[in-house]
């Protein structure tokens, strides 16, 4: 069985980043940054059920605040997925904790066509960033042909029930969606017999 404090150590102290800075996107993201470097700085916490792939890639919620002003997902890639480009409206932490991803990001052109910018590689350790401020439109893929990856994602809400948007890669049209999440459970993270 996994050791899930690292994850209860990482949700208490995103709690009290939380209660102090909620609201001041900066201040969360920078806050985050370090707490999420070193949750996945170690694997072997990620329950063996938030970690299964499957057809398309998966979401599971790890965690979400009560007051809904953070959760925590892991996201599970098969070799050869892919997100379609989308947007996520409020900023957002993605941690490669296995394997690797590719994030190819996206702008927008005069007449509403999408411009595609910088494509970033992430390996195990490395954190991307997304915000309706720093760049919020990317599509997501798992750089490994032949292995699952797992990247652990941290947003500034209950990321499963925005709405927000998938586009058309060619034309721009965008197209509402709320992604919900893959598992009806979420990890039990109050167990301290587990050690
Ligand atoms: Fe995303």
């Amino acid at each position: 069985m996994s050791d899930i404090s690292p994850l209860r150590q990482f949700i208490i102290e995103m709690t009290i980043l939380a209660n102090e800075y909620y609201g001041n996107e900066q201040a969360m993201v920078n806050g985050t940054k370090p707490l999420l470097l070193d949750l996945i700085a170690e694997d072997g916490w990620l329950p063996d059920s938030c970690a299964v792939d499957g057809d398309t890639y998966r979401q599971y919620l790890l965690h979400c605040d009560p007051s809904q002003r953070f959760s925590v997902v892991s996201f599970v890639w098969g070799p050869g997925q892919t997100t379609p480009v989308h947007d996520h409206t409020v900023w957002g932490l993605i941690g490669m904790l296995r394997g690797a991803e590719t994030g190819q990001r996206f702008g927008f052109a005069e007449d509403g066509s999408l411009v595609p910018g910088e494509t970033d590689l992430l390996a195990a350790g490395d954190i991307d960033i997304v915000s309706p401020t720093l760049g919020d439109i990317h599509k997501v893929s798992n750089a490994c042909d032949d292995k699952t990856s797992i990247s652990i994602h941290v947003y500034g809400t209950n990321i499963g029930a925005v709405n927000r948007n998938v586009y058309d890669p060619f034309s721009g049209a965008p197209k509402s969606f709320i992604s919900g999440y893959s598992n009806t459970e979420v990890p039990n993270l109050w167990d301290m017999s587990v050690r």
